[in-house]
């Protein structure tokens, strides 16, 4: 029987696992869920497509049933997203006219939105990604020029924290976004936060999705940009971890190769390392995904092999796992 990662982490961070309900009705990946995870984000079906398909018609058919599975089991939730460009159906964004809609109306639709789910799971999300990936540095004030933000401009950001406070005091509110450990990126989403702040924005933490692949960013990347939020006095949640194993999107290999394994397994145990150095800040590390089986890269950006993650597609201790616990694998 293998060492819980839970357990080997249970005095430096909670370690979470994004997961689809299609696992909740398979076994072997809900025992290993259960018995490695005390922290578990559902990867879709808290977005708003998922539950609030139509105008005020909620649905929470689905998003009942992850959140139950972490109750049962006693794990941490994280929510995600409230606000977000994608997964968002259109309607959000236009009145009946099919015009753009007035802030006025987005901030109604938004104010139901994040009233309506935060308050429903309540003391069993302990934190939420109120918004997700507002950066993009190609703009002069770092902002995405999202519906969100054509229509509101960046105070869309400080309502969603408003709202989300109102509605549930209680939760960390967390800002969440990729690319976070590379400077230009990091740099504006620091910026932003610090306006933020100054108007005095209810924002707990910051999330480093961490999408990263076996080639960038480097580890001192990586650091830097934790020790840099420090300095915001937020809290750190690695949100989505994983390791593609590729450097650009026209490569494809059948199989694992041998030395690629030994290299993600040194960049897993590397970075679990600086977790470690530094979780007076770092309090929950998410995997996007516990095995390669189930994973977001096996489609995106090609449809492809990749083997991103702790367990392999038959749900077998790959050599991440083993070097992450600092133990030999047992064969
Ligand atoms: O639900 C439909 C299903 O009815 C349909 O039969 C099937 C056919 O393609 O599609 C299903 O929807 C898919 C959905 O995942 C649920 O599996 C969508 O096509 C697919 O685009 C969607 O992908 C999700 C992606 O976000 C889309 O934005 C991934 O599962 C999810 O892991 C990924 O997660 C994001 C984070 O939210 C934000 N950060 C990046 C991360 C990775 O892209």
């Amino acid at each position: 029987d293998i060492p819980s990662l839970q357990d080997v982490f249970a005095d430096d961070f909670l370690v979470g696992t994004a997961f689809s309900n299609s696992e909740l009705y398979k076994d072997p990946d809900k025992e290993l869920m259960i018995k490695h995870f005390n922290s578990v984000t559902p990867g879709n079906v808290l977005k708003w497509d998922s539950t609030e398909p139509e105008e005020g018609v909620f649905d929470f058919v689905e998003s009942d049933k992850a959140v139950q599975f972490a109750v049962d089991n006693g794990m941490q939730l994280r929510g995600h997203t409230l606000v977000w460009h994608n997964q968002t159906p259109n309607w959000v964004f236009y009145d009946d006219n099919g015009n753009l809609a007035s802030k006025e109306l987005l901030y109604q639709r938004m104010k139901t939105h994040i009233d309506t789910v935060m308050k429903r799971y309540k003391g069993k999300i302990y934190a939420w990604d109120v918004v997700n990936e507002v950066i993009d540095t190609s703009q002069s004030d770092g902002l995405r020029r999202s519906l969100w933000y054509q229509i509101a401009g960046e105070e869309y950001i400080e309502k969603a924290f408003e709202y989300a406070h109102e509605a549930d005091p209680d939760a960390k509110l967390f800002i969440n976004d990729y690319n976070t450990h590379e400077s230009a990126k990091s740099q504006a989403l620091y910026n932003l936060i610090q306006r933020l702040q100054a108007k005095g924005v209810p924002i707990d933490g910051v999330g480093h999705q961490t999408h990263i692949s076996l080639y960038y960013p480097t580890m001192t990347e990586i650091e830097n940009s934790i020790i840099k939020f420090k300095q915001l006095g937020l809290e750190t949640h690695i949100t989505e971890l994983d390791i593609s194993v590729y450097q650009n999107d026209s490569q494809k290999y059948d199989t694992f190769p041998e030395d690629l394994k030994q290299k993600q397994a040194t960049l897993y145990k590397q970075l679990f390392d600086i977790f470690k150095r530094h979780k007076d800040t770092v309090t929950n590390v998410t995997v996007w995904g516990k095995d390669d089986g189930n994973t977001w890269l096996r489609t995106f950006p090609v449809t492809r092999n990749n083997w991103p993650l702790l367990f392999d597609e038959n749900l077998q201790s790959k050599p991440a796992y083993w070097a992450i616990i600092d133990q030999p694998a047992i064969p």
